[in-house]
């Protein structure tokens, strides 16, 4: 009980919060990865492997940890994942976690699953924000999900390509999340875990409603019932999409386009061919494949192959400012925050995302003072030391 009270500071300690406040099947849902999580646990440690190099005695009294992401400006080189569910971890956390992106001063991306909609989010500010597309079976949706994007001011689009079919979650299926689960089993791991946590029952389960996918809502029957959005979701994921629908999509979308989920210089390839304008390095957290490499160790060959044609990000297992020196380090443009965020706004809302985000920037500028960088562009391999 005697760390219950003290602020939390790094992203550890904002996990372990909430931990504490989420019921177990949602902290679950957030926390795991695929089969037996070694890429989740991979990604992290990938990052903490790399040493950075100290670098001492030069003016480092001006630092400047801003950049641009496809020509948005942003005060340190990282936007929000998307995250799908995000609204079950706090009380419209999205619109949250939107508000603490804006007063940071980088983008947030909402998801195709998320809780709060297109037009909930739209009306936190007007501040542009990205937009993330799983492509659906069904056409005429994804056109009114892309012309709802563009009239609430989505200039950039996030396809996400790792999902054309859904990892198997061993802690998932276990709290009935997934899987084919009688009706006991998910009242154990579902009802009675929410009534042990009235904190989380009252700000969310009570007062968090509607508990749908907002900007799905239109397009499913029975909208209001869970049982029935999961399964149309499901029936919904497309997995005969190939890069051929690529040019679809760039036929019906005006604006800039990210794909995110690539793994392999090859693929990175085929996606600039596409006409992406960004990439991410992505394996989804841990979440899809169990077992491939961890993004950080990917990422030198997708910069090798396609440096220049498209802008590289990376995401899965950044966890702090020094991370991002790391990622900027080995040649990414920028990076995407995902669990970090979710942490901080099931602990603390949307000032825990606040200042979270704040942790990360100032970790980063120590890291930039430190290696003696001053702009980010300095950021090169010269910062790693590869001598120990
Ligand atoms: C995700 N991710 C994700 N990605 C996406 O494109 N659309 C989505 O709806 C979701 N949903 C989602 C839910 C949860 C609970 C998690 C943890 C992740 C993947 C996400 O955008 C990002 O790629 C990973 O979170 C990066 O890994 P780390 O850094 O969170 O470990």
């Amino acid at each position: 009980m005697g760390t219950l009270n003290l602020a939390p500071a790094s992203t550890a300690d904002y996990r372990r919060e909430a931990e504490r406040r989420l019921p177990r099947f949602l902290f679950d849902y957030l926390d795991g990865g695929a089969y037996q999580e070694r890429t989740l646990r991979e990604n992290v440690t990938a990052f903490e492997q790399l040493r950075l190099k100290q670098q001492v005695m030069r003016d480092v009294s001006q630092i400047d940890t801003r950049t641009e992401l496809l020509s948005h400006p942003a005060t340190f080189p990282a936007a929000l994942a998307p995250i799908g569910l995000g609204g079950m971890m706090a009380r419209r956390a999205e619109v949250q976690a939107k508000r603490a992106a804006d007063d940071i001063g980088i983008p947030f991306t909402l998801s195709t699953v998320a809780i709060c909609s297109i037009e909930e989010i739209a009306a936190v500010s007007n501040q542009p924000f990205w937009f993330q597309l799983y492509m659906l079976k069904d056409r005429g949706p994804v056109k009114e999900l892309l012309q709802r994007a563009r009239d609430a001011g989505v200039e950039t689009l996030v396809f996400t390509v790792d999902l054309a079919v859904l990892g198997a979650r061993y802690r998932d299926v276990r709290n009935g999340m997934s899987g084919a689960n009688g009706l006991w089993q998910r009242l154990r791991g579902q009802v009675i875990s929410a009534l042990l946590h009235p904190r989380w029952l009252w700000d969310v389960g009570l007062n968090g409603k509607p508990h749908t996918f907002g900007s799905l809502t239109a397009y499913v029957p029975n909208a209001s019932r869970p049982d029935d959005f999961q399964s149309w979701i499901t029936q919904q994921l497309d997995a005969s999409v190939t890069w051929k629908d690529i040019e679809w999509l760039r036929s019906i979308w005006p604006g800039k386009l990210v794909i995110k989920g690539i793994l392999s210089p090859e693929d990175a390839r085929s996606a600039v061919r596409a006409g992406a304008d960004a990439l991410v390095v992505s394996n989804h957290g841990g979440r899809q494949l169990d077992g491939v490499a961890p993004t950080i160790e990917m990422l030198p060959r997708v910069v090798e192959a396609i440096a220049g044609h498209a802008e590289i990000w990376v995401d899965s297992g950044v966890r702090s400012g020094q991370d991002i020196a790391k990622a900027l380090a080995l040649g990414a443009d920028g990076t995407l925050i995902g669990r970090p965020w979710v942490y901080a706004v099931a602990a603390r809302g949307e000032d825990g995302v606040r200042k979270l985000l704040n942790t990360f920037r100032s970790e980063l500028r120590v890291a930039m003072a430190l290696t003696g960088c001053t702009d980010v562009k300095a950021l090169t391999r010269e910062i790693l030391d590869t001598s120990v």
